[in-house]
């Protein structure tokens, strides 16, 4: 190690020890405090008023450049890879690090992941809409499907589900194939492990970190439901997996989630929060990056908007983009970085020719899933849930996401191609609407009751379908546009695997554990295909399966590779012919995975972290 480079130690382990002997009780003083704060939030969520682009983040009042300054390192995005990288980057003394993030705080509400579907209807999402679709979303309001994004400090990780999923072992080999030295599963489980805190048991030791900064836990079950779910699943000749983070992944689990006792673990919490103090870091929030400045194909630094104030700043070894899928394509994009003809076409300068935003991947959800039982589950008041909550308990502690089934549909030992999550409490009809932004026919036809049912998604894994990210215009207040183009691909792979999915919730349906516990798979009112196809026949599926739509995890939109035809980074995550700029966030991932993407963009950024400390040798 360089003598110049001086690590900071871990300071807050102290702080472990000591919330580790108080329980989450003592944290409220003021236990009414907190629940009217909570009905306010609420309240303001549901009277939300959507924007139909960014003017609000940039308004500049001021026709003055102000200069912020000049750091070793600007991070864009402040999310699941931005806190990561920060916290690494500044362990080195001697470096300087701003942390650029357009979104403000994370709070005490946002702590909450039962509260996770109120956070969609507020400043702290960007609340994207895909373009029109024809191939999904079709009940959508236009065709469109809602995109939800963190914009808040700790990004997506603030407003997510929090489950933690990191793949199968033959994700990462494929990573490796695809061109990427050092990406084998054997090369990223010690960055998995080196973030990862693991407090639940029973889990394989191995695959497990002990020590980081990211608590990962299974909370308490809701009472009753894992034998009714693991029971009808071992019917269909489903295992239980204790630990699908182990060896094996294929099989029905409780879920994993970054929880830290009963609050929600993002990033921002995890990874900034305990390094406040350090001096070498900037956290400046609200502050919207417009541009990377590029002067002879070397990254200089970065404008920004903040406060109705247009800032510069300047980078002297790096500029990080961690803006996240769909925002690191828009901001290399208005930086001249992008296809061509794109840029082009919209007469921006082109500085490099790359394929921004192409070979976007995504899992399509399912969305319209849930069961009936003749149970009634949690029907009390906020108040009481919040009482709960308190004690780490269901049902706020967590979303309705309490187990997931990964399955191959052709083959039990090889990777996953379809995934099930099932759980409690489900949202009320009003939140659901105003979530998916439905057709309005919908509205009186959805006949979902968080009492008595539970819910779920399926998704598929491994689609062939490709999406992609393109600037509506050069205007950076405008969002950028989003196709997800889910079950596009002509051989009708995807939507077929979809449907495998389908099939075995039918049979789990006819289980005995549901058949005597009176539990039934719904099959909902969807007047555009019921008046096409016979109801439960495999075309009806089809058509179903392509109206109610819904992805959160957007990945290879800046993808790593060693070709620059097909990939916008190396394996370091330079980007391909410019000078001192890095795209480290979920878009390098180059291939979708059998997980979810939370997991795998920390481990992302942790990698991120050495190459760039080892590059400048530290
Ligand atoms: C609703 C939802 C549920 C999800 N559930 C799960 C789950 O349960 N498990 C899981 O593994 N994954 C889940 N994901 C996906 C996961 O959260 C993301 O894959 C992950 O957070 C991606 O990390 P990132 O760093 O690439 O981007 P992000 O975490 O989105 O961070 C990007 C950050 O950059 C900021 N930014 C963007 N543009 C600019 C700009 N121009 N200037 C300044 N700052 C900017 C953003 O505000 C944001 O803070 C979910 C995502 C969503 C949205
Ligand atoms: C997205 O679509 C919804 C429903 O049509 C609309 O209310 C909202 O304004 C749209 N958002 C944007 C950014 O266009
Ligand atoms: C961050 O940088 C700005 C601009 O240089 C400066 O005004 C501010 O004091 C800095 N904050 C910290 C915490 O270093
Ligand atoms: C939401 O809750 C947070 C944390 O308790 C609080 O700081 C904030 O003011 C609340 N928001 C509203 C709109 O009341
Ligand atoms: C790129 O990666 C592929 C796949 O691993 C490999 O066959 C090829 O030789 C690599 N090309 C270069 C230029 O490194
Ligand atoms: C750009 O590079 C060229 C050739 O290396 C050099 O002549 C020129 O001065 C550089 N321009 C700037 C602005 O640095
Ligand atoms: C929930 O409780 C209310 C009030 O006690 C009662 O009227 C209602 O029937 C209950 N709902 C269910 C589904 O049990
Ligand atoms: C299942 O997949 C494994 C691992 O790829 C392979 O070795 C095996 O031959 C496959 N079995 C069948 C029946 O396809
Ligand atoms: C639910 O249905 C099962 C099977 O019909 C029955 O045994 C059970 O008593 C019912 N439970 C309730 C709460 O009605």
């Amino acid at each position: 190690m360089n003598v110049r480079c001086f690590i900071i130690m871990r300071e807050d382990l102290l702080l472990i020890l000591l919330i580790s002997i108080t329980n989450g009780f003592t944290h409220y003083t003021d236990f009414n405090e907190f629940v009217e704060s909570v009905e306010r939030n609420i309240s303001a969520s549901e009277k939300y008023i959507r924007p139909t682009d960014n003017s609000k983040l940039i308004h500049v009042t001021d026709s003055n450049i102000y200069e912020f300054g000049t750091f070793d390192f600007i991070i864009i995005g402040a999310g699941a890879a931005g806190s990561v990288l920060a916290n690494r980057l500044t362990e080195v003394e001697q470096w300087t690090v701003l942390l650029l993030e357009a979104g403000g705080s994370d709070n005490a509400f946002s702590d909450v992941l039962g509260f996770q579907s109120y956070l969609y209807n507020s400043d702290m999402n960007w609340r994207y809409n895909s373009t029109t679709q024809k191939t999904c979303c079709l009940g959508g309001i236009n065709q469109q499907c809602r995109y939800h994004r963190g914009k808040v400090r700790g990004g997506s990780s603030t407003i997510n589900a929090a489950m933690y999923v990191r793949g199968h072992p033959e994700d990462y080999d494929r990573w490796e194939e695809l061109g990427n030295a050092g990406w084998s599963y054997k090369d990223v489980l010690p960055y998995f492990k080196k973030s990862e805190k693991a407090v639940f048991t029973p889990r394989v030791q191995d695959s497990h970190g002990d020590n980081g900064y990211l608590f990962v836990d299974i909370p308490p079950p809701t009472p009753g439901f894992d034998p009714l779910i693991f029971g009808a699943f071992e019917e269909l000749g489903l295992p239980k997996i204790n630990d699908y983070n182990g060896e094996h992944v294929n099989g029905v689990s409780k879920t994993q989630f970054t929880l830290k006792k009963n609050k929600r673990c993002s990033t921002s919490r995890a990874f900034l929060d305990p390094i406040q103090h350090r001096k070498n870091l900037n956290v400046s929030l609200n502050s919207f990056v417009t541009k990377i400045s590029i002067i002879n194909k070397t990254a200089h630094g970065v404008e920004f908007v903040k406060n109705g104030r247009l800032y510069t700043a300047k980078a002297r070894k790096e500029v990080i983009s961690s803006a996240g899928a769909a925002n690191s394509p828009q901001i290399l994009m208005l930086s001249g970085i992008g296809p061509r003809k794109h840029l082009q076409d919209l007469k921006v300068p082109v500085i490099q020719d790359l394929p921004v935003g192409q070979n976007s991947q995504d899992h399509p959800l399912y969305t319209m899933l849930y069961f009936r039982t003749n149970t009634t589950f949690y029907n009390i008041t906020l108040r009481e849930k919040l009482i709960l909550y308190q004690k780490n308990q269901r049902p706020l502690i967590t979303g309705p996401h309490e187990t997931v089934i990964f399955i191959n549909l052709q083959n039990s030992t090889h990777r996953p191609d379809v995934e099930i999550v099932l759980g409690f409490q489900a949202p009320t009809e009003e939140q659901l609407t105003s979530i998916w932004q439905l057709d309005t026919f919908y509205n009186e036809l959805l006949d979902i009751r968080p009492q008595t049912d539970f819910i779920g998604f399926i998704s598929q894994l491994h689609p062939k379908s490709r999406g992609s990210v393109t600037l509506k215009s050069t205007d950076p207040r405008d969002m950028p546009l989003i196709n997800p183009n889910f079950f596009s691909d002509e051989d009708g792979y995807d939507i077929e695997t979809m449907y495998g999915a389908i099939q075995i919730l039918e049979r789990l349906s006819e289980t005995e554990t549901f058949q005597n516990n009176d539990v039934r798979l719904v099959y909902p009112k969807v007047p555009p295909c019921d008046n096409l196809h016979e109801r439960k026949s495999k075309q009806w599926w089809h058509c179903v399966l392509r109206q109610f739509n819904w992805f959160a995890h957007q990945v290879a939109t800046t993808s790593m590779g060693n070709d620059t035809r097909t990939s916008v980074v190396n394996s370091r995550l330079q980007v391909h012919g410019i000078q001192n700029l890095r795209v480290v966030d979920a878009g390098v991932i180059p291939e979708e995975i059998s997980g979810h993407t939370y997991a795998p963009t920390i481990m992302v950024a942790e990698k991120a972290a050495d190459f760039i400390k080892e590059y400048f040798q530290c």
